[in-house]
C-alpha cells in the first residue's frame, strides 16, 4: 500500500494543524458566548508533540501544512513553532489561517520565521457588522494587520468570507471592489453546518452559485486556470483587478473526490474528514512513549479511514459536534 493513498485512491499531502482551541474573538458561527468549554491545557499538544506528528506525516508523503486554531497567533511563542515547521525537510508549503487581530505585531516576525502565505478571516467590510459577527471590536486591528502583512511581503493574502444571508450577502459588490483595488484573494466560503453553538439554518446559507451571479453584476468574472495551490477553490478575477475572487463550495459542489487533506486537532486527534466525527487518537501513543514507526502506523490508519464523501448537505442541526475552533478552520 502506498503510505499516503487512502481507500479511494486519493493522495493525502496536506495536513491542517489546529494549534489551540482558544480564540480572542467569538464569531457567531464558531463560538458560543455562554458555556464555552475549553480544552484543558494538559490536553493540548505541546509544540514538541505537534512537530513530532508533522515529522511522522512527512515520511508518509505530507508536504504541505496549514497552522490554524482557534486563533493560532493567540498561542504563546507561536512564531517558534512556525520557525520549526518551516525547517522540517520535505515540508514545501507552510501557511496560516488567522483572524488577523494580532497581525499588525506578528506579520513581520512570522514572515521572517519562514511563512509567506496567509489566510485572514474577514466576513464583512462594515465595522459595526464586524462587531456583531465577532462580538469584539477589532475591525481596525484586522485592517491594519492585513496592510502590514501586505507591505511585509506576504503573498498571496487570502481573505476568507463566509457568506451568511442577512449578514453580509449585501456586501458582495463591496468585496468585488476590494478585490479590484487590493492584491488580495477574496474567497467566498459557503456557510457550513458545523460548530458548537449551531447558528446555521438553511435560510442563512448562500450558495456559491448565488454569490457568483450577484458578483457578475459588478462585471465579468474571468476564470483563472487552476494551479496546485488552489485546493478546492474555484478562482476568478475581475478585469484589471489587483486581486482575485474565489469560491469554496463545500456544500453545493462536492470536492470530496479531490480531497487531499487530513486534520490534527488541538487535543491530538487525527481527523480524517471535517464533517465526520471519526477521529484517531495520536496523543495517547505520543505520550505513552511509542516510537516513530508506531506513530506512522497510527497516521496511516487515519488516512485509511477517510470517508469517500461527506453528507454535510443533509446534516442540518446536529448535536454534540466539536467546535470548529478545536478542529481548525
Ligand atoms: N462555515 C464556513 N466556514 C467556517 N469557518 C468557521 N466556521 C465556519 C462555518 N460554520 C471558517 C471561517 C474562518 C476559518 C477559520 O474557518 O471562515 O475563516
Ligand atoms: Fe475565532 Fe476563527 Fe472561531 Fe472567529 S471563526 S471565533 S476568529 S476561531
Amino acid at each position: 500500500m502506498v503510505p499516503n493513498v487512502d481507500s479511494y485512491n486519493r493522495k493525502i499531502t496536506y495536513l491542517r494543524v489546529s494549534v489551540t482551541d482558544r480564540c480572542n474573538l467569538r464569531c457567531i458561527y464558531c463560538t458560543p458566548v455562554k458555556n464555552l468549554k475549553l480544552l484543558d491545557h494538559a490536553d493540548i499538544l505541546s509544540y514538541e508533540e505537534i512537530l513530532k506528528v508533522i515529522r511522522v506525516a512527512t515520511e508518509l508523503g505530507i508536504n504541505k501544512v496549514r497552522l490554524t486554531g482557534g486563533e493560532p497567533l493567540h498561542r504563546r511563542n507561536f512564531t517558534h513553532l512556525v520557525e520549526s515547521v518551516c525547517l522540517i525537510p520535505r515540508i514545501e508549503d507552510v501557511s496560516i489561517t488567522t483572524n488577523g487581530v494580532f497581525l499588525k505585531e506578528m506579520a513581520r516576525p512570522l514572515f521572517e520565521a519562514g511563512v509567506h502565505r496567509i489566510n485572514v478571516s474577514l466576513d464583512t467590510l462594515n465595522p459595526l457588522k464586524y462587531t456583531k459577527l465577532t462580538r469584539r471590536e477589532c475591525f481596525d486591528a484586522v485592517g491594519e494587520g492585513i496592510q502590514v502583512a501586505e507591505t511585509g511581503g506576504f503573498s498571496p493574502i487570502k481573505v476568507n468570507v463566509v457568506g451568511i444571508r442577512g449578514l453580509n450577502d449585501d456586501e458582495l459588490l463591496r468585496f468585488a471592489d476590494f478585490s479590484v483595488r487590493k492584491p488580495y484573494h477574496i474567497r467566498f466560503i459557503e456557510y457550513m453546518p458545523i460548530g458548537r453553538d449551531l447558528n446555521w439554518t438553511t435560510e442563512k446559507y448562500v450558495s456559491s452559485d448565488e454569490m457568483k451571479s450577484k458578483l457578475k453584476t459588478f462585471g465579468p468574472l474571468l476564470k483563472i486556470p487552476p494551479s496546485i495551490h488552489d485546493g478546492p477553490a474555484e478562482r476568478y478575477r475581475f478585469e484589471s483587478a489587483k486581486g482575485e475572487i474565489g469560491f469554496i463550495s463545500a456544500l453545493s459542489h462536492h470536492f470530496c473526490p479531490s480531497c487531499n487533506r487530513i486534520r490534527l486537532t488541538a487535543d491530538g486527534k487525527l481527523r480524517p474528514c471535517l464533517f465526520a466525527d471519526d477521529e484517531v487518537d495520536i496523543k495517547s501513543p505520543l505520550r505513552n512513549g511509542y516510537g516513530h514507526e508506531h506513530l506512522k502506523k497510527v497516521f496511516q490508519q487515519a488516512i485509511a479511514r477517510k470517508p469517500r464523501r461527506h453528507h454535510a448537505e443533509i446534516l442540518e442541526k446536529r448535536e454534540g459536534l466539536r467546535p470548529m475552533s478545536t478542529i481548525g478552520g
